[in-house]
């Protein structure tokens, strides 16, 4: 991982003097948890030392939430109560978590986030995407142009479900790797749904690639979006600058 794009990214990164969330999603399988430990090792390299963390859980009480969310005993669970703690469980960790590693300049990389309820909730047990916005609003503290938590960038592993169901056959399963073959095809249609959306927030990963392939390409992408945002950051400063001196006429 030594070429030229990749060295950029990580001095900009490494640079970086204010907290940056950025949260990986896709269906089972698709190698996102893989792909953050690649880029924390990089990140380390730089001299950036990432806060990382996942959904659900990331803290105590929200792992203690998780091993009741996955737990095959747990079957029964209706799909609002299945939703209900997976919002209680980002609640804690935006507040425990996110918000001061936020406050103290980090990067986190946060393995899935307020997304994945979208997809899997909202659309995979079909209670409306409208239904875990709201619920979501409450978890990130408000809307994100009111002081919610939001993440800067989210990169979408998208892996047709058939092949990641495939992937996960050697590996210990969950309630809700269990699910129909439906259900992960409606989760799908949701990640699809956000990348089609038109919302540069988020950036699409092809997963159906190597792990060194998907390292790459999203450190390319990384890369460029971190080049963005200072560029956007710098001509904000020279904006609210200009205003101060013409103010001062
Ligand atoms: P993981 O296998 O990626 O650790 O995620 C655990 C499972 O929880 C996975 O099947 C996706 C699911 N999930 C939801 O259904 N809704 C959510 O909001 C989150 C964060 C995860």
């Amino acid at each position: 991982m030594t070429d030229l794009t990749t060295a950029t990214g990580l001095t900009a990164a490494a640079n970086l003097r204010r907290g940056l969330l950025i949260t990986f999603e896709g269906p089972e399988g698709s190698g996102k948890t893989t792909l953050i430990q690649g880029i924390a090792a990089l990140l380390k390299e730089a001299g950036t030392e990432p806060l990382l963390i996942r959904e659900p859980g990331g803290t105590e009480i929200g792992e203690r939430i998780r091993n009741i969310l996955l737990d095959r005993a747990s079957d029964a669970m209706s799909a609002e109560t299945e939703l209900l703690l997976m919002v209680a469980s980002r609640a804690q960790l935006v507040r425990e978590k996110i918000k001061p590693a936020l406050a103290a300049g980090r990067v986190i990389l946060c393995d899935r986030f307020a997304d994945a309820s979208v997809a899997y909730q909202g659309y995979g047990r079909q209670l409306g995407e409208e239904t875990v916005n709201r619920l979501n609003e409450v978890a990130l503290g408000g809307l994100s142009n009111a002081g919610g938590v939001t993440p800067k960038l989210t990169f979408l592993c998208l892996l047709p479900p058939e092949i990641g169901q495939k992937r996960l056959e050697n590996r210990a399963t969950d309630r809700l790797d269990h699910e129909s073959a439906l259900f992960h095809a409606r989760v799908y249609t949701g990640y699809e749904a956000m990348a089609n959306s038109g919302d540069s927030r988020f950036q699409v990963i092809d997963a159906s690639k190597t792990p060194e392939q998907m390292l790459a390409e999203t450190m390319g992408h990384f890369t460029r979006r971190l080049a963005e945002m200072e560029q956007a950051m710098a001509k904000k400063l020279a904006e609210s600058l200009v205003k101060i001196l013409l103010k001062d006429q």
